[in-house]
């Protein structure tokens, strides 16, 4: 990703990494033009305008961050774009297009199977640029450009700040590409303002830790958990569920909140918590009555939700993030969830530094 670019950055928490990772030099928030300054890509705007695809490719909460983003590039840039494991897309000799771009996304930038869906796109002739943490890693030095995401070394083994500043940085791309077709100067102001609002908004929820912390005890409790989303919120779902697994050692899945009548629903009963995502926009009423389809069935229900969501009264444990925009929103959905998980760790004594059978880098097949 060249050194030139992008210096290393150190920071100790969630809000102040993110501030960060909206910096470089010179910042990357122009809000002359209402778009990001991403120079790290190594693209003009007129190869950058020559792309017909986004294809995002990371592993774990990685590729999650590659859901968010594919959203967020199609959101604002109304380019088709999508998401792949990239632990899967090394094994199956994909098709390589020269008008994709490719954006692999990665923390320690060591991930084995990350770097291999680096070598295997470059081989094949296609443009592939990386959204990483680790300055100098490996996969920062084989991709063609790049956005650094300045979050600072991580330490834990569950990637949490990283993961932030990561989906900032997609949505840091989605704007400038968006910027670059038909995304409007209004538009573009609209995002970067909730950007800028996003790290104070972070330590608003870290302030509100107590109340994550009881709700916490309860799926400390549970044998089994749902965690539900729907649309852009499924990818938040699926971080959800994948950090408690991660270091509570709870049994979790996710799955699309529309998916649960096609199958899921058959568990529900009172030993299986749901975690559902009910944010305020145009499927809150859809979502309020997915999760009445759960408590009908006799299912818990953690709801995790904006201020003037109206849940009627239902018995719910209820969480509340600040509003951001809506292609925004996951950003901050997010962060409540990685707290759960971290408090049921807590809860049931697990040592949430050194979780069972991971490693910071899974730098093996
Ligand atoms: C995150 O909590 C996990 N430890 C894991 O899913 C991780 O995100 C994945 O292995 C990818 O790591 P990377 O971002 O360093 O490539």
């Amino acid at each position: 990703m060249g050194a030139d670019r992008s210096p290393a950055l150190h920071a100790q928490g969630d809000p102040r990494a993110a501030r960060k990772g909206c910096r470089g030099d010179p910042g990357r928030l122009d809000d002359r033009f209402a778009t990001a300054r991403l120079n790290g890509l190594n693209l003009s705007p007129r190869e950058l305008r020559a792309f017909r695809r986004v294809k995002f490719l990371g592993c774990g909460s990685a590729f999650y961050v590659g859901q968010i983003g594919a959203q967020l590039v199609e959101d604002l840039a109304r380019m088709p774009a999508d998401a792949e494991a990239a632990s899967e897309f090394r094994y199956r000799n994909p098709l390589i297009e020269p008008d994709t771009l490719y954006v692999v996304v990665s923390q320690s930038g060591e991930t084995a199977d990350t770097a291999f869906a680096v070598a295997e796109i470059t081989r094949k002739g296609g443009t592939v640029v990386g959204v990483v943490n680790a300055v100098g890693s490996t996969i920062a030095r084989e991709v063609q450009g790049g956005i650094y995401i300045h979050a600072g070394p991580e330490i834990a083994v569950a990637s949490t700040k990283a993961l932030t500043n990561m989906a900032m940085a997609v949505a840091m791309l989605a704007l400038h590409l968006g910027r670059l077709r038909d995304l409007s100067v209004a538009d573009g102001q609209r995002i970067l303002k909730a950007l800028k609002r996003i790290p104070d908004q972070i330590q608003q929820i870290l302030e509100a830790d107590e109340s994550i912390k009881l709700v916490a005890k309860s799926l400390a409790q549970a044998s089994n958990a749902f965690y539900i989303g729907r649309v852009r919120q499924y990818p938040v779902a699926r971080e959800g569920a994948q950090k408690l697994k991660e270091i509570s050692y709870v049994h979790a899945e996710a799955y699309p909140t529309s998916e649960l009548k096609h199958g899921p629903l058959a568990l529900i009963d009172d030993q299986l918590l749901t975690v559902a995502i009910v944010p305020d926009d145009d499927l809150t009423e859809r979502n309020i009555a997915a999760v009445q389809q759960v408590q009908a069935r006799g299912g818990r229900v953690v709801v995790i939700t904006h201020p003037n969501v109206d849940l009627q009264g239902m018995d719910v444990e209820r969480i509340d993030v600040p509003k951001s925009e809506p292609e925004l929103d996951p950003i901050l959905l997010i962060i409540p969830t990685q707290l759960l998980a971290y408090h049921a760790a807590l809860t049931l004594g697990h040592d949430i530094d050194k979780p069972r059978n991971l490693a910071k880098s899974v730098t093996v097949e």
